[in-house]
């Protein structure tokens, strides 16, 4: 039987190999080698997890009904009997109670599109953590991140369509968010809507941006984002004999393409048992689009939680002077342009823009292939670390009202902490941060120069006790020192020799303070004359006879380690 199957398919591949010529490349393809680390399978987690969004997304559509006419429901649904809603929500509720698997389908779509946003931004943390984004990766982050951005496009879409209570109050926010945009906005918002809101257009053009535009969108820019892996090569983390300039892995096929396989299915599986056994979006519950009843405790998915946060955070009045400026008879205002527009325009410019920044202040033009550990690269960390508890403190300012309630809590002072939360926690976490991963970058070269303590205490003939110290492995030798060693860039003086001020001087001094913050505080590598120095050290140490013994045992550990040394100095 086996051996048929296997002449079948040697068949098959011959036949469309001799009318194709595939199999080159399907052989180069499949050798192509990949490092292995648990962490590089978040993307592949936002792959899936997109998968399962089209397939249940196809057959959710057969069922939705686009359009915002009117209709009396008359279904199954005893609560919902005599109620006017639009055909979406008619649908909806059709779809939810009526079509066999119809609601587990519509459960798994949700759950897929809250794993999908939640492995997108692990993801992009993985990598801005461990610096996969430095040269020559840069485009593959921009397109990333619009991959992010439309992410949330599709999440936002789509949660809009059933034209219930809550997502009709969240397109309600929008609309006031667009028309705080100067001049322009109210154009904007009339062009969005076709009129003025909610109008009679929205849902069918929500759904033709969400089933056709977003997804195709992120199809052919996750299309392109995987060539740019293949292209680029997949980084490595730090490790024994891994360079810039190589790849240490294991090759596509069988390898990967079976995990790949068998990984789909996990993902799939536990979305499934998510929808299966945890409500999400009962519509039902909340009734259709009505701007009248919104109340407390509602709240958007977690991914858009964030703007509605900052609208709560933001004060109408500040020091006594109202936010909201009328000017020529144009109303500017403040309060909902900072929080929802400036502000989330800034956090989103400098996270797509970061590669070039921090290339910038780098200054370093070679081509990175080994991953950063976190703690290496302290003052990225330390921003990474700033940026997620910002976002954090926004999504939990927009769960105010749930917060309140559940721990009895005054809603106002809940919402002061947090404004005062917004400014003093970023940077103290920057701080804290910081400091621990400089903390550990010296407690790497305490261990490279003195290695592991054993707790074995052995005295010498002279009477002097020491601790016997345990040599690293090769291991763990190169993780504790391959890293790059950056100096901050120093501004050249403002007049040449010949007594000629230089050009670009502003840029410069820039660059130069840019470059302090980043690597000022740093803790440099243990170089190999610091390394010899500690050998030499023990050497004495080997003189007793239980140390002659420790050493023998470890030269091989230390040629490793020299043999480490003089690859990096080559790279
Ligand atoms: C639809 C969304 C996305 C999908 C399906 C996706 C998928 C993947 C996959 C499968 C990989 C290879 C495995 C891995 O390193 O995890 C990868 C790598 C990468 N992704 Fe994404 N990704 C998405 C969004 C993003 C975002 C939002 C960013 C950052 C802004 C990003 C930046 C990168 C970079 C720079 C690499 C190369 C990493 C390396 O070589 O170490 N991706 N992506």
């Amino acid at each position: 039987m086996g051996a048929k199957i296997n002449k079948a398919a040697a068949g098959t591949a011959n036949y469309v190999d001799e009318r194709t010529g595939v199999g080159a490349l399907v052989k180069f393809l499949s050798r192509k080698l990949f490092p292995d680390h648990w962490s590089f399978m978040l993307g592949e987690v936002a792959l899936y997890s997109f998968v399962v969004l089209l397939l249940s997304g196809v057959f959710i559509t057969a069922y939705f009904e686009p359009s915002m006419t009117f209709v009396t429901y008359d279904g199954p649904l005893e609560t919902m009997q005599g109620v006017e809603m639009s055909k979406a929500f008619e649908s909806t509720l059709h779809m939810s109670f009526e079509v066999p698997g119809g609601l587990l389908m519509r459960q798994i779509h949700h759950w897929a599109a809250l794993m999908f946003t939640a492995a997108i931004v692990i993801h992009m943390a993985r990598v801005f953590f461990t610096g996969a984004f430095r040269k020559p990766r840069e485009i593959n982050w921009l397109v990333g991140f619009t991959l992010m951005i439309l992410s949330l496009a599709a999440g936002f879409t789509g949660y809009s369509l059933p034209d219930d209570v809550l997502s009709g109050n969240g397109l309600r926010i929008i609309d006031g968010v667009v028309k705080s945009i100067p001049i322009l906005g109210s154009y904007i918002s009339y062009w969005l809507f076709g009129g003025e809101f909610p109008g009679e257009i929205l849902i069918p053009r929500l759904f033709t941006a969400h089933i056709l535009l977003v997804p195709g969108l992120i199809l052919a820019l996750v299309a392109l984002h995987l060539f740019l892996v293949f292209l680029h090569k997949h980084t490595q983390y730090p490790g024994g004999g891994r360079t810039h300039k190589n790849v240490v892995g294991l090759p596509l096929f069988p390898v990967y393409t079976a995990k790949a396989g068998g990984f789909f299915f996990v993902v799939f599986g536990i979305i499934a048992i998510l929808a299966a056994l945890f409500t999400i979006n009962p519509v039902w519950n909340y009734g259709p689009y009505d701007p009248s009843p919104v109340s407390a405790g509602t709240q958007p998915d977690w991914y858009i939680l964030f703007v509605d946060g900052a609208l709560r955070l933001m004060p109408g009045w500040l020091g006594g002077f109202p936010l909201e400026w009328e000017i020529a008879g144009y109303t500017l205002s403040w309060n909902i342009l900072v929080p929802a527009v400036i502000v989330p325009g800034i956090f989103f410019g400098i996270l797509a823009l970061y590669p070039w920044i921090e290339a910038w202040a780098t200054g370093d033009r070679g081509e990175k292939h080994v991953l950063d550990r976190p703690r290496n690269a302290p003052t990225r960390t330390g921003i990474g670390v700033a940026l997620i508890s910002f976002y954090m403190i926004l999504a939990l300012e927009g769960s105010n009202d749930i917060i309140a309630n559940l721990f009895h809590l005054s809603l106002n002072d809940l919402t002061w902490t947090f404004r005062i939360a917004i400014f003093v926690v970023p940077p103290l976490l920057f701080w804290i941060t910081k400091r621990i991963a400089l903390g550990l970058q010296r407690k790497d070269r305490e261990l490279v120069l003195h290695g592991h303590e054993t707790g074995r205490i052995v005295r010498h003939e002279h009477g002097e006790y020491i601790e016997v110290h345990e040599p690293l492995d090769e291991q763990e030798l190169w993780l504790r020192v391959n890293y790059d060693n950056i100096t901050p860039f120093e501004a050249p003086e403002e007049f040449n020799e010949n007594g000629v001020r230089r050009g670009g001087m502003r840029w410069k001094r820039f660059k130069a303070r840019l470059s302090r913050f980043y690597f000022e505080d740093r803790v440099e590598p243990v170089t190999p004359a610091e390394y010899a120095e500690a050998q030499h050290h023990h050497a004495s140490y080997a003189a007793s006879d239980e140390g002659l013994a420790e050493a023998e045992e470890n030269a091989d550990a230390d040629k490793a380690l020299d043999e480490g040394f003089a690859q990096l100095k080559k790279d």
